[in-house]
């Protein structure tokens, strides 16, 4: 999270007065469950410590948002939130989010915004979905309008599909507003129940390695969940994720290849899940690594979801010691790997692979240390 001298300093520069109030929304990371949240399945996210920021000072008659990243600025009054139109790029996470809380019932509450970000930019670690919640959270707080913490998810992912045109599942918004501490949950998308777990396995850490390919989700990842959804309607057996491999079989001539790919990408996954909490658990952590490498391999070969950058860092992860193994995250199209590494060689391995990716594709991979953190909340400045 950025430091509170720093928002205080952003805030005053562009809009000459001090901030009140902060709200902070964190990115994620998912240890494994990659596109079966939408089906209802089970993830394994985690919010981290990083995310985007909001501060607000009151005043005036209208809303003066600063994204501060952008050097842009924009201006609404009550009416052109409630009835729009709907603006497009980055104004349209935070005009939904502001236009779906006050069709909620919070009340308009005019004043300056700078929004400002510590999450990377384009690499998959859901910004806008920090960005939707940390919008909501500060409404419904200035307007003091009671909101669970699940109907704030929900409402996060509503602007998104509708706002925005990516018709994602709740995973990024739900950790995002529910992490906790070194911790990672299981989430059952269907029920949104959620088990935490600690992050404990003495001897290794989790790595993110960006594939300096700006992950971009929109057609690209409707137009998977679309084929899931007809592959769901086809095989006619309820549920996707609780349909057999031998089903998915039977219903192939009905599909496309890609569709019969993916359906069984999907389901191969949930038995995944099963088994890497279970590894996790016990400190099996090379069959967990091993888990997250079968992973990889699905997304990239079945649900066609990869790239070249991305599958390049894990194959060439494969024959360091300090690798236990890890993976392509999130929707895929770009972004990071998820890495589980044994501590002692770590140095070794960043060595390894930062000159293996530069040698292929000529640039440096950025690496994060993963810190499991809390999620969404506001602090007060004055
Ligand atoms: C994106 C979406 C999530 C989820 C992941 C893939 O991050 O926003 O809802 O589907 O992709 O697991």
């Amino acid at each position: 999270m950025i430091a509170s001298r720093d928002l205080l300093q952003l805030h005053q520069s562009w809009h000459q007065n001090i901030p009140a109030l902060h709200s902070f929304a964190p990115g994620r990371i998912n240890l494994l469950g990659e596109h079966v949240d939408y089906l209802g399945g089970h993830v394994l996210p985690a919010a981290i410590d990083k995310g985007i920021s909001i501060t607000f000072s009151p005043g005036g008659d209208r809303l003066s948002v600063v994204a501060a990243d952008l050097n842009k600025k924009t201006e609404w009054t009550e009416s052109q939130i409630r009835s729009g139109p709907a603006p497009a790029s980055w104004q349209a996470y935070v005009w939904g989010a502001l236009h779906e809380s006050l069709a909620h019932g919070a009340s308009f509450v005019p004043g300056q915004w700078t929004i400002s970000s510590d999450l990377p930019t384009g690499a998959g670690l859901s910004s806008s979905a920090a960005l939707e919640v940390a919008v909501i959270q500060l409404v419904m707080n200035l307007s003091g309008t009671h909101l669970s913490s699940k109907d704030m998810a929900l409402m996060a992912q509503k602007v998104e599909n509708l706002h925005v045109g990516t018709q994602c599942g709740i995973m990024d918004q739900f950790a995002s507003i529910h992490g906790q501490e070194d911790s990672f949950m299981e989430l059952d998308c269907s029920s949104l129940n959620y088990k935490l777990y600690k992050a404990d396995h003495p001897g290794a850490c989790w790595i993110l390695i960006n594939s300096m390919i700006s992950h971009e989700l929109g057609d690209n990842y409707n137009r998977i969940r679309h084929d899931l959804e007809v592959a769901e309607k086809t095989i006619n057996g309820g549920p996707l994720i609780q349909c057999s491999l031998e089903q998915v079989t039977a219903a192939s001539q009905q599909m496309s290849a890609a569709q019969t790919e993916r359906a069984t990408y999907a389901i191969s996954e949930v038995c995944r899940i099963k088994e890497f909490i279970e590894a996790l658990k016990t400190q099996n952590l090379e069959k967990a690594g091993k888990l997250l490498c079968s992973t990889h391999w699905g997304l990239s070969k079945q649900l066609k979801v990869s790239t070249p950058e991305l599958d390049h860092l894990v194959r060439s992860s494969e024959d360091h010691p300090a690798w236990l193994g890890g993976r392509m995250m999130g929707g895929g199209f770009g972004g990071c790997t998820i890495n589980l590494v044994t501590e002692d060689k770590l140095e070794d391995y960043l060595h390894h692979i930062r000159g293996k990716f530069a040698e292929r594709f000529d640039i440096q991979p950025d690496v994060y240390p993963v810190k499991l953190s809390r999620g969404a909340h506001l602090r007060r400045l004055d």
